[in-house]
This record gives structure tokens, sequence and C-alpha cells, in this order.
């Protein structure tokens, strides 16, 4: 990819300034994957402006229409299929298979939204009066203006782009910059669908940009929703941007994802969920494993396993069909990532590696696959004895590391399993059905797993968080319908005279003062 990458505006790449981001490969840090030009912010807004000139001709174009370009949106990416998941794992450093398992989320989502052009129902409902119908329909929002995380490239923006448009919006898409390379593969897969110009723009630019872009657009009134997937602490501030304009954005966050594992629980089967959802992806999906809630009968039973599981797993190059994860995303991640293992304390006992921190030749990992040396290795790191005042308890810790406590009866369980706020994703591992709807009842997550971990949602659920996750939007299925269109009433009097609500509606006489005999 030689070319630098460009925003656009109505379709067209806008000239480069000088501001630059280079996104490289995270497992070989000297293959640059993608160079890019970052936008100001006012190309951000000249892109929303662009976007709500061609929404209002996409939003008469027939729903069926416009299904048939998702349903090309999933024939190409189905085309692409390896092309485009190589590229993931070349960008991002996720193992080939989690990078098809994400092409093939693109595909879903466009398997279901397919059909939803030929319902998009409203309701016919009747009226309190006579000779009058009422209907709904549902009408797009306008411009989406849609800020992405890079830990899913492609799948989670597909969650956002491909319901926005096929509701009648335009959408104006912020990716990560350090999966640049993703993004311009999908707008080209999106663009090529059949989608008219100006209806996906792509702009590249860094946080305090965007921020500064979406605060002009919607100051213009440019922008109608706000899609943001990305970390709590920035899903605050654009919430509170948004509010000021008297908009309800979809805010996917972090998460703090707790699995119990109870008395009876299957502890292998317990000990592969942990294991995926912990170090999966190296722990940096929102869905990832936080912290292991394990009664304190099974305790040492469960850690024993898990710490050998967690030390034959192979760690290394994600080309390699036998690695569980590969590097993280890019440097600022690793940064991250080393604060919060700054964060283990004298009182905590770490197990899982040869040792913690980043793999390379003075401190290596057993069994690792290919060179170190070459990109963002860290150790998969298992912190036992937490407790709910330590940092590595309360906060969300993107990269491979998990924690694990201990808890004597369910409703404690429940409580230290929702008490960092969070409210994304919940796992139990029990063989009582009872403890597993009484914890699916306890907890506030917006998605609760039983015997199954804590990543894994599925195209047609609804996928969002509560609390410090989020604040209820659902993506996914249909509940993601009422994020990118609003509900239109509209009442039709063919009586042929004014007949008010409330008082002119027929009454009929009740005799409420009848008592049986
Ligand atoms: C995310 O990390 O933003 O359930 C989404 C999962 C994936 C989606 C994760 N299908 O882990």
């Amino acid at each position: 990819m030689a070319d630098i990458l460009r925003s656009t505006v109505a379709g067209v790449p806008v000239e480069p300034g000088t501001a630059r981001a280079t996104s490289v490969n995270p497992a070989r840090l000297d293959d640059v994957v993608a160079h890019v030009a970052l936008a100001d912010a006012d190309t951000f807004a000249a892109a929303c402006q662009a976007a709500r000139a061609a929404q209002r001709r996409w939003a008469r174009v027939p729903a069926a229409v416009r299904g048939r370009v998702i349903a090309n949106v999933g024939r190409l990416v189905e085309a692409n299929f390896e092309a485009l998941a190589a590229l993931v794992t070349r960008e991002v450093g996720k193992p080939l298979a989690e990078a098809r398992g994400e092409v093939q989320e693109i595909v879903d989502t466009c398997d279901f939204f397919l059909g939803e052009g030929r319902r998009l129902y409203g309701q016919t409902v009747p009226s309190e009066m006579p000779d009058k119908q009422l209907f709904t329909f549902r009408v797009p929002v306008g411009v989406t203006a849609v800020v992405t995380a890079g830990n899913f490239p492609v799948a989670v923006p597909s969650w956002y782009l491909v319901p926005a448009l096929l509701c009648g919006n335009a959408v104006v898409w912020k990716p990560a910059e350090y999966a640049a390379g993703c993004a311009d593969a999908l707008v080209h897969l999106v663009r090529r669908a059949g989608l008219p110009d100006g209806l996906l723009e792509v702009v590249y630019a860094d946080g305090d940009t965007t921020y500064a872009g979406l605060e002009k657009g919607l100051a213009a009134g440019l922008i109608d929703k706000i899609g943001f997937t990305g970390s709590t602490a920035v899903g605050e501030r654009i919430g509170a941007l948004a509010g000021r304009h008297l908009q309800r954005p979809c805010l996917e966050l972090g998460g703090k994802n707790p699995m119990v594992v109870t008395e009876d629980a299957d502890l292998d089967l317990a000990v592969e969920g942990a294991l995926f959802a912990g170090f999966g992806t190296a722990g940096q999906r929102c869905t990832s494993l936080g912290t292991a809630i394990v009664h304190e009968s099974v305790h040492d039973e469960f850690v024993a396993r898990l710490e050998a599981a967690v030390r034959q797993a192979r760690v290394g190059d994600p080309t390699d069909a036998r690695v569980l994860y590969g590097p993280l995303m890019s440097q600022r991640f690793a940064a991250r990532f080393e604060d919060y293992l700054g964060w283990i304390g004298d009182d905590h006992r770490v197990v899982g590696s040869t040792g913690t921190g980043r793999i390379g030749p003075d401190n290596p990992r057993d069994g690792f696959v290919g060179d170190p040396a070459t990109g963002l290795y860290y150790h998969p790191t298992v912190v036992l004895d937490l407790t709910p005042k330590d940092q590595l308890f309360q906060q969300e810790t993107f990269g491979p590391i998990i924690g694990v406590t201990r808890y004597a009866s369910l409703p404690d369980a429940i409580e230290l399993a929702d008490l960092p706020g969070y409210g994304l994703s919940a796992a139990i591992y029990t063989t009582d059905p009872a403890k597993a709807f009484t914890f699916r009842q306890g907890t506030r997550a917006g998605m609760v797993s039983v015997n199954n971990s804590t990543s894994g949602a599925e195209a047609h659920l609804p996928f969002g968080g509560n609390g410090r996750s989020g604040n209820g939007s659902r993506q996914s299925g249909i509940w993601v319908l009422d994020e990118f269109t609003r509900w239109q009433s509209m009442n039709w009097d063919y009586s042929g005279r004014l007949q008010r609500a409330q008082m002119d509606t027929a009454t009929t006489e009740p005799d409420l003062a009848y008592r049986l005999p």
C-alpha cells in the first residue's frame, strides 16, 4: 500500500496537509501497512456537509433497493474474504482464525440487514375515532458520524455502517489511525457495492481533531447521530458534547467483564472460556474477561488448571495457526498495558508465564512462536488474590491480563461482578439452572453468557452496555434500527369533519354501580 490514504469529501480524496500517521504491523514493526494523511476539523465538517446533501437523495431510494446494496456489500466481502482477513491480521495482529471470524461478522451483519430492506416495518394503528387511521413510519435520522476503535477494525464499524446505510442515512466514518489500511479496504468494498457517492465518507484524524470536527458539525446542524466505540473516558466526553446538542449518541464503551465460576461448574469448560476470553485478541476486546470470580470451594483447583492452560498456550506470530494470541495492536496500547502492569501489588500472586511485561530475549516466554523482538508481544498475566479495592479489579485493563478473586455466596458473586460499575458482558459457569437465572436477573450486564465466555456476540442479538460500558444504546439485530431511524406517526382523518382527539371520541354508558347478587 504505497499510496498515502486520504480522507474524502463527496467521495473525492482531499489534498493532504502536513499531519501524518503511519500504521504498522504490530508483529513486524518494520512493515508499514499504511501512510495516512490526517485531516483537520474543517474537513470533518465538510464531509458532514457533503453527506447531508447525498443523504436526502438516498432517503428517497426505496429501502428494498438499499437492501440490495447491503446484499452486494456482503457478496463483495465474501469474494475478498481471505484478503481482508489477512489485512486484519497484518494491521492489528489478531490471529488469522479470529480475523476470519471478524470478516464473517460483516457478512452476517449484511445477511441480516439485506432482508430488513424489505421490512423496515411500521404499524397501522386503530384510531379512537371513526373514519380516521393512524400509522407509524421509520424515518432515517440523517447524517451519522461514526468513530471506531481498531480492535475490531472492520466488524464493529460494519455494525454501524450497514444498518445506518440500510435505514437511509449517510455515514461519516472516523476509523482508528492504527487500523487505517483495514478501514480503506472496507470503504472500497462498500462503495463498490453500488452505493452512490458521498454516502460513506472516511475521515482520518487524531482524537482531538475528531472531537473538534464533531463540535463543528453539531454546531452547524450537520450531524444527527454519533456512534462511538472506544474507551469510557472518551465516551463520557462525546456523550456530554452530544447532550449539549440534545442528541442521544450510541456509546459502546469498555468493560470489566466478570466470569463467575460456581461450586458445581465444569471447571475445564470454565478454564477454556477464561483462556479464550482473557487472552484472545491479546485481551483487547471490549468483551474480554476482566476478573474470574470463583467459589472458594473450587478456587484453588480452578487456578491450578487455569495456570497450566495459560502456561501451555502459544503466544507469537499471528499468522501461525497454533497461536492463541499475537502482539498488542500498536505502540500506544503497549505503553498503556505496561501502566496496567504497574497496578500489580505485593499482595498479589502472578502466574501464567515465565515473566511479565514485554517478551524478548531477556524476558522469554516458553514456547513462543517466531521472533519476539520483531513485535509488540506481551506475557499472559494472571493476577491472583484480587480484592475490590484494587485498581486491577475496578478498571478495564485492555491487554493479556486477567484477575482472579473468590466468593462465598452467589449474592456476593453478583455484587462483585457489578462492583466496578461497567455492564457490557458477564458470564457464569454453572450446572445449576437456578444459579444461571439468578445471575442473569442480578447483573446489570447487557450480555449474559451461561457456560460460555464473556466474548461471543452474534450479529442478530442486541449488543451494548450499561453504566460505564455505555448509555444503553444497542448495536446489532433489529434493536439497532431504533438508533438509526426515528419513529414518525401519521394520523389521517377521512371523515370530512374536524374530529378532536380526546374531545370528540364516542362514549358508552356503563353501569358501574352493578354488583353480583
Ligand atoms: C468489541 O470488542 O468491540 O463478542 C466487540 C465479541 C465480538 C465483538 C466484540 N464478536 O467479542
